[in-house]
């Protein structure tokens, strides 16, 4: 048909007979209005949000992109021209289709009550621009069904805009049921059972290795607490399966202490007697080692090394004195990476024999990475994804201290800071700093196994937040800790300069500094490179070279003053870990510390630096070291530091012992 006898026809049965173009205006009818000022009430909306979240969080791509297709929309629909009013109903399908397919929207709409994704607060602001969008939705449609036909009729009369008003209606109903997806079901998404962590013998396992000295005059199991303590604390762990909620309707399998993950805080005091019972009613072997607790070697918990991993249905008794104060945490030492990961770890506080710094209030929190339901990782701080609540008053002391038990799939720390009040960090792995000055919103890098341990002055209104950036780009707003009354504050810093612990602090006279006399200096050159570790083949993570158990060792004597210089040659940080001692670190890159000396059993070796720290060999017994990056060491990152002493336990297929 041509454009001419289209343009008669219309004519002929318009009631004003002008002639009709490509752009001859229509006057707005009143669903026109109405949608109009749907969609404009909603642009004013999101272009609020976009300017809030820009403002206060960092900015929102989503948001933008939604003010602005919702400002064309509008300014669509008050030209008046047919077709482009047509385009007007297609934008808002696809404003509709985006907003309704946010998953948080459909969450919020689903669980309006849910505080961990916001509660009414949020529900509300997702139900209002829902509500006003279909409303201009299915106004645009019916604006474009009465156009026609006010041409194409005489008469029009209510039918039209009875009829488009209905189409309107069913079209975006349809079209609401066809694009919305499923809420989220109610029940908790199903993630596969977790498989017990085994290595089958095979070509390059290992059948038996022993790590001891074969004709030594001592063994691991004669390395016992000998002093006894006036005070004995005594624990059972028992090791049980169990299914955690971490807030949000996730819940995840997971191997726990006690049925919690982290399982209980142990608290006790410096110079006490610990004994803890360990109970395995778990199907695989598990054991405790006590991370960073200066341990009698028997006590050390590692499988193959200073025990046989305790069996399904048995159980064994650690006995310990922890000579130092400070913030320390326990976990499995058998398939350490698939064990720590999935639950099996928790926090052990030693407090001082006498106290050195005042706080009113004391709280822990273990920074933890689960694999959810398709395959999201879902970090927690203790039990929660979403925010963990702790009272304070205005004006009380702090102290608070956070450990990584996670693992740290990306090869970077995680970045943690404290908003809504200045603080200090006061101890780095349960060690004190001196002079330590106050930080505001600074991100603390903090290696898998690290501690950190915060003071600060609770603020006279408003609460204290701790918040991780696990990307190491933003902070997030969950899992977040809330000291005191109020919530997240709406405004998260942005991520800066990380804390730096070579220059944070002042220098106060130490024992071990770069110009101490070092007995022994080792290289250990830290790399990666596809190869094989235990069997399996993939990426490697080595030390000068050689992947465990093929690590060589170092070879120490008591008393000596050892020196151990890290080369990094990787792009990724290692968390390097020696049990059974106390790092001195001496430089990084060459630059000695030039703040607080600083004492740590886990030094976070960043990307191609080099890192010297220095250690008493004052320890018997044999005691690995190794990157704490669990995948790292469970593809080969580890070794023995060594007195002479054996063992007679092996690693390997025959007695099922493998300690990474
Ligand atoms: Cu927490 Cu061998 O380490
Ligand atoms: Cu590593």
């Amino acid at each position: 048909m041509s454009k001419e006898t289209q343009t008669e026809k219309e004519a002929a049965t318009s009631t004003t007979a002008h002639r009709i173009g490509l752009f001859t205006r229509q006057p707005l009818s009143t669903l026109g209005k109405i949608a109009f000022w749907g969609f404009l009430v909603a642009t004013i909306a999101a272009t609020g949000g976009a300017i809030a979240l820009t403002l206060f969080a960092g900015g929102s791509r989503a948001i933008d992109i939604f003010a602005a297709s919702l400002l064309a929309a509008t300014i669509l629909i008050v030209n008046g021209i047919r077709w482009l009013q047509v385009i007007a109903a297609l934008v808002g399908v696809s404003i509709l289709y985006q907003f309704f397919t946010q998953p948080f929207v459909i969450e919020s709409l689903a669980n309006p009550k849910d505080a961990s994704i916001g509660g009414y607060g949020h529900f509300i602001g997702d139900a209002v621009p829902m509500g006003l969008l279909i409303i201009a939705f299915v106004a645009s449609v019916g604006t474009v069904l009465q156009n026609y036909h006010l041409l194409s009729r005489k008469n029009p009369g209510w039918f039209t805009p009875f009829l488009s008003t209905v189409t309107g209606v069913v079209v975006g109903a349809l079209f609401i049921g066809a694009l919305a997806p499923t809420p989220a079901p109610a029940a908790p998404a199903t993630i596969a059972p977790l498989q017990a962590p085994q290595i089958s013998a095979g070509p390059g396992v290992p059948t038996s290795m022993n790590m001891g000295m074969a004709n030594a005059p001592i063994s691991v199991s004669q390395l016992q607490t000998r002093t006894t303590a006036a005070r004995v604390d005594h624990f059972t762990l028992t090791a049980q399966p169990a299914h955690l909620t971490l807030g949000s309707g996730i819940t995840v399998p997971a191997w726990t202490f006690n049925g919690t993950a982290p399982g209980p805080t142990l608290r006790v005091r410096q110079g006490d007697e610990v004994v803890v019972t360990l109970v395995n009613h778990l199907s695989f072997g598990v054991t405790i080692h006590w991370h960073g607790v200066r341990v009698a070697n028997a006590a050390d918990g590692v499988a193959g090394v200073t025990q046989d991993a305790v069996k399904p249905g048995q159980s064994y008794v650690y006995r310990f004195i922890p000579p130092d104060a400070g913030t320390y945490w326990y976990h499995s030492h058998q398939f350490s990476f698939e064990e720590t990961v999935n639950g099996l770890y928790g926090m052990l506080i030693v407090d001082p024999a006498t106290p050195t710094l005042h706080a009113d209030v004391d709280y822990s929190v273990a920074l933890h990475a689960w694999d959810g339901p398709d395959s999201q990782t879902i970090y927690t701080m203790n039990t929660t994804g979403g925010t963990l609540n702790q009272v304070a008053r205005p004006g009380q002391w702090v102290r608070l201290r956070i450990v990584n038990t996670a693992e740290t799939p990306t090869g970077n720390p995680q970045l943690v800071t404290l908003v809504g009040a200045p603080f200090q960090v006061v101890s780095l792995d349960g060690h004190d700093l001196h002079g330590p000055e106050w930080l505001t919103d600074t991100p603390l890098p903090i290696g898998s196994a690290q501690r950190y341990d915060l003071y600060f002055q609770m603020p006279s209104s408003g609460s204290v937040a701790l918040v991780t950036a696990g990307d190491g780009q933003s902070y997030v707003r969950a899992p977040a800790l809330v000291i005191g009354q109020g919530s997240v504050p709406t405004r998260l810093p942005a991520v800066t300069k990380w804390f730096d612990l070579t220059t944070y602090g002042t220098p106060a006279p130490d024992p071990i500094t770069p110009q101490s006399h070092f007995d022994a200096t080792y290289n250990i050159v830290l790399g990666n490179q596809m190869g094989t570790s235990l069997g399996r083949s993939g990426m490697t993570y080595t030390m000068n070279g050689k992947a465990f158990p093929y690590t060589g060792m170092i070879m120490v004597k008591e008393g000596q003053l050892i020196k151990l210089h890290f080369v990094n040659q990787t792009n990724l940080h290692h968390p390097m870990h020696l049990h059974g001692h106390v790092f001195t670190v001496l430089d990084q890159n060459g630059k000695p510390l030039t703040g607080s000396p600083v004492h740590q059993d886990t030094v976070l070796v960043p990307p191609h630096a080099t890192y010297d720290v220095a250690f008493v060999a004052n320890n018997p017994g044999i005691w690995m070291l190794h990157c704490h990056n669990f995948l790292h060491a469970n593809w080969g990152m580890d070794m023995m530091v060594m007195y002479d002493v054996s063992t007679p336990y092996t690693v390997g297929s025959a007695s099922g012992n493998f300690p990474d």
